[in-house]
């Protein structure tokens, strides 16, 4: 193997994060306080001044947003057959039905009209998927969504109050993405970013929830509420408790815990400083892949931007023509012992043990099969070289001609 071997997706981490951790970590208070709550304002600011609270991963925010709508046995959440398991998980976490759909030929975003067709009096939420960074139509759903407002039936006032299906975006991929000019963050009801340590913009672990809920209600109010029910159901945070007035505080229902530590938001902050720096390289990595794969006749690049969109370049999904399962995985078997890390995503969900064993069968979603069949991740982060990407490029084509020869 190369000892010179390219990583996926390291985290951008330098003596600048180091500082910033080292001084919390000197500061006395290293769990939810002053850095988050910076954390959280700059976020807000960057999604145009949306409600906005961080907690410690996309799974645990977008799970109290199911709980808060209330989620639970006899219901169906929609979401694509294409995505990572927790989007499929966290409806199961609440005790509801994930019903699956499958993606547009091609594309690995769900096919809105198999969604509008998969509507039925028990769907509470549907979740799209921002795979890679490229946003969904969300225009396009939310229409649908509005327009089937009457099979909507609410079981609590939440959802009386929004007389239709809750619009929860999976977003974990996509922060940063433009729709319409815009954020994404800005079109549906609640959308769920991930900071996870390989995503764009990292906190090690951890994601956020912006909230876009139209009137009446209060965006404000609804994060604040999330905020107890991510400590405990506590009213008070343990930092408050510090800062003075008084210690008392009440416990108003059996809440979570699943808060941001000041650590982790003082990674947020750096990374948010030169997040604008971090787009920009990987759009740049993500056009030189395009431009010295055009005129390899064996592969099909992914599509970054649209009339409505711009991705937030977080994964470069390439996909090998005429090629099965089998020979996909050889070539990534060649690329790896070529010193290159890449990786699949995602394994349609009917592929897994415990969603097969749930009864969903991949021949019931041939789209999201062909996508998944002959993709494969290419390595995007921030400091990748040219040469390196010129590297790549050499070695993926080598092997998929070793391979398909
Ligand atoms: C599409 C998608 N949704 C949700 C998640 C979960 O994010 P987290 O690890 O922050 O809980 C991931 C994580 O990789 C993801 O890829």
């Amino acid at each position: 193997m190369a000892d010179d071997r390219i990583p996926f997706s390291p985290p951008r981490i330098d003596e600048v994060t180091i500082q910033a951790v080292t001084d919390v970590l000197r500061s006395g208070w290293i769990t939810s306080g002053p850095q988050l709550r910076a954390f959280e304002a700059e976020v807000s600011g960057y999604v145009h001044d949306r409600a906005v609270i961080c907690l410690n991963a996309w799974t645990n925010a977008c799970e109290l947003v199911l709980r808060w709508f209330g989620v639970g046995p006899g219901d169906e959440v929609i979401l694509p057959a294409y995505t990572y398991a927790a989007t499929a998980n966290i409806v199961i976490h609440v005790g509801a039905t994930p019903v699956l759909v499958d993606v547009v030929p091609g594309t690995c975003h769900i096919d809105i009209k198999a969604m509008e067709r998969a509507i039925t009096s028990k769907t509470k939420v549907i979740m799209p998927v921002d795979i890679g960074g490229m946003p969904v139509d969300y225009d396009g759903i939310m229409a649908v969504l509005k327009d089937k407002s009457d099979v909507f039936v609410p079981s609590n006032d939440v959802q009386k109050l929004l007389g239709r299906v809750l619009f929860l975006a999976d977003a974990a991929h996509s922060f940063g993405a433009k729709y319409k000019d815009e954020m994404v963050g800005a079109q549906a009801d609640v959308t769920g970013y991930s900071f996870h340590a390989v995503k764009n913009l990292t906190t090690a672990e951890g994601g956020a929830l912006a909230f876009n809920l139209p009137a009446p209600f209060d965006n404000y109010g609804v994060r604040n509420r999330m905020r107890i029910s991510s400590l405990h159901g506590q009213t008070k945070d343990a930092f408050s408790k510090t800062v003075g007035g008084s210690w008392r505080y009440d416990v108003i229902e059996a809440g979570f815990k699943c808060n941001m530590t000041d650590l982790q938001a003082a990674i947020g902050l750096v990374e948010l400083k030169r997040y604008d720096e971090t787009l920009g390289w990987r759009k740049r990595t993500c056009e030189l892949y395009n431009r010295l794969f055009a005129d390899i006749p064996e592969v099909e690049t992914p599509v970054f931007e649209n009339t409505n969109s711009e991705s937030s370049y977080h994964l470069y999904m390439l996909r090998v023509n005429n090629c099965s399962e089998e020979q996909r995985d050889a070539i990534i078997d060649r690329i790896q012992e070529k010193g290159v890390a890449v990786n699949v995503h995602f394994q349609p969900l009917p592929l897994l043990s415990f969603y097969k064993d749930l009864g969903y069968k991949m021949d019931d979603y041939p789209n999201a099969f062909a996508y998944y069949q002959n993709e494969i991740s290419l390595p995007v982060w921030f400091g990748l070289a040219d040469h390196q990407v010129t590297r790549i490029v050499r070695n993926v084509v080598d092997s998929i001609r070793e391979t398909l020869k």
